[in-house]
């Protein structure tokens, strides 16, 4: 019912050089169109020019960026537009990452203008939320994830909420080798998914795709996209290697 999306999320990693080696050493199949799957690589602003002009010719690949601003333009030095990211062909804005909260003090009010822009100039967010290790640990994590989608999905209406994506990373899982179980995702992700149906209704609710994130990686990615709710992945590390990447992209098709 729902596509699964296979998501890079390439941090700092990949100037324009490395960009185009990795899609030089992508493999065909990993590129081509995979009925019930979508691919995508969202590397640094400097290297998405590098990005689409190596990315084969009829690659089923797309392409996304890891951050942009709300406003439309003008004097916000080191920022990036939307129409910036149309003009080049970006499909993906990855939005709230963990990251950029920690580091860069975004909150749900920031991520929550980014997300509407996102969406009236026609960039699909993958709005990422997820709890720090603390707040698992004092058994606060539903409670954290609730205020961040409420919070980053303020005033989205049905339509709009449609076309988002959502990704569940805890923070505690990011880079650190330790995934959440599937039983764990599996949790989050229903839980998320009842969020969203008290916004937008079960139908609705029902075609949005909430992607798992947190040291994903081919040999741990079967059995949590087994799970009913997890619909793909938001990768780190393991989206830096063709190879790996490439295994992602053919477990998710092996799914049902
Ligand atoms: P990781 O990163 O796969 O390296 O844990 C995931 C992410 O932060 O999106």
């Amino acid at each position: 019912m729902r596509t699964l999306l296979i998501a890079g999320n390439w941090k700092m990693n990949m100037g324009p050089k490395e960009t185009a080696d990795f899609f030089a050493q992508l493999d065909d199949a990993a590129q081509k169109e995979i009925t019930g799957v979508e691919a995508a690589v969202c590397p640094p602003f400097a290297s998405l020019s590098s990005a689409f002009s190596s990315r084969k010719a009829g690659s089923a690949v797309k392409i996304g960026a890891q951050n942009v601003h709300f406003e439309d333009n003008g004097a916000y030095t080191g920022e990036i537009s939307t129409t910036m990211l149309n003009e080049l062909g970006c499909d993906f804005v990855i939005l709230g990452h963990s990251e950029r909260r920690e580091y860069f003090s975004e909150d749900d009010a920031i991520i929550n203008k980014k997300v509407k822009k996102a969406l009236a100039d026609g960039i699909t967010p993958i709005v990422c939320v997820g709890e720090v290790l603390s707040e698992r640990k004092e058994n606060r994590h539903f409670d954290v994830v609730k205020e961040q989608i409420a919070g980053s999905l303020a005033g989205l209406s049905e339509a709009d909420v449609k076309k988002i994506v959502i990704a569940y990373e805890p923070v505690w899982a990011i880079g650190t080798g330790e995934t959440a179980s599937p039983e764990q995702a599996q949790e989050m992700h229903a839980f998320i998914r009842k969020e969203l149906v008290g916004l937008v209704g079960q139908s609705t609710a029902d075609t949005v795709r909430i992607l798992y994130g947190g040291s994903m990686k081919p040999g741990n990615a079967d059995e949590l996209l087994r799970q009913p709710d997890v619909d793909g992945g938001l990768i780190g590390g393991a989206s830096l290697k063709p190879s790996d990447f490439s295994q992602l992209v053919s477990i998710a098709a092996g799914q049902e």
